[in-house]
């Protein structure tokens, strides 16, 4: 019974890299696809030699932080990842971390003085940029600033049903949610609208990055935390698809890391 059921998988898996990609958002399926072993098979090349590694190792070391300052996913992933991205695997791994930071916050001591807040990044965090990111080779494709900034602009992304999920209940224990982000302070009332119309409502604040500043992500960010603590909040936790939404002190009271093998933030 198990193995029929993973050969469906498997058969599933295969019949979806056959067609042509359908650009549409399925990370509400809920569909446990154990996506592309084929390229443990044979066809990634081998282990050990350098960028030829199975596309699932490679995102291993990309989601570990291993891998670092890469421009574009390797083009032979393109299927692998879109694969993972739209099928049930992605929805699963961002369902892991949830769960896990569910438990966490409903462990808290709270003060119950409205002090203790929740930093919550944007992009592929509370909105997901699937819609974009299916048309342009989930990663495959260098970034164009331009092109995403005309998407960002039409405020229509959708939410990432799990962090909304995290989002509500830390609202309803009293925990409040801060958003930061590395969008800049012109997308800002493009990024507010899409917050709202996607359910993110109610937050403490919206920090985005000044439109001038040459910062790299993760000193703007830990630069942002800094400055709420100072103000007197206490940080229970943070959540971020990039390494650096969440490295560099103050990190907040404990770290989540959702998963991202589409892009790079340094
Ligand atoms: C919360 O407070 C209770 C009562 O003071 C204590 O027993 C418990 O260990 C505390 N939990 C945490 C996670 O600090
Ligand atoms: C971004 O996309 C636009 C529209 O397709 C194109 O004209 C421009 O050259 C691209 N920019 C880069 C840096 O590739």
């Amino acid at each position: 019974m198990a193995v029929a059921k993973l050969l469906a998988a498997v058969l599933l898996a295969l019949a979806a890299s056959c067609g042509a990609w359908e650009v549409k958002l399925a990370i509400e399926d809920d569909v446990p696809l154990i996506h592309m072993l084929r390229p443990l098979l044979g066809s990634g090349g081998h282990l050990g030699r350098r960028g030829r590694v199975p596309c699932d190792s490679w995102r291993f070391a990309v989601e570990t932080n291993t891998l670092r300052g890469w421009r574009t996913i390797p083009a032979r992933c393109e299927k692998y990842v879109g694969n993972y991205m739209l099928g049930g695997h992605y929805r699963s791994d961002s369902r892991a971390v949830v769960d896990e930071a569910v438990a966490y916050a409903e462990g808290l001591n709270l003060t119950g003085e409205g002090k203790e807040v929740w930093v919550f990044d944007v992009d592929e965090t509370t909105l997901s940029n699937l819609p974009y990111y299916a048309e342009h080779g989930f990663g495959a494709e260098p970034y164009n600033s331009t092109l995403f900034g005309q998407y960002v602009k039409e405020a229509n992304a959708p939410a990432l049903p799990e962090s909304l999920r995290l989002y509500k209940r830390l609202q309803s224990l009293g925990i409040k949610p801060v958003i930061l982000t590395g969008r800049r302070e012109d997308k800002r009332e493009a990024t507010a609208k899409n917050l709202e119309l996607a359910g993110y409502v109610g937050y403490e604040k919206l920090l985005l990055k000044p439109v001038d500043a040459r910062v790299p992500s993760m000193e703007f960010k830990s630069g942002e935390r800094k400055k709420l603590e100072d103000a007197g909040y206490v940080i229970v936790g943070n959540i971020g698809d990039q390494w650096t939404d969440i490295l560099g002190a103050p990190e907040g009271g404990r770290t989540f890391k959702l998963p991202d093998p589409m892009y790079y933030v340094g």
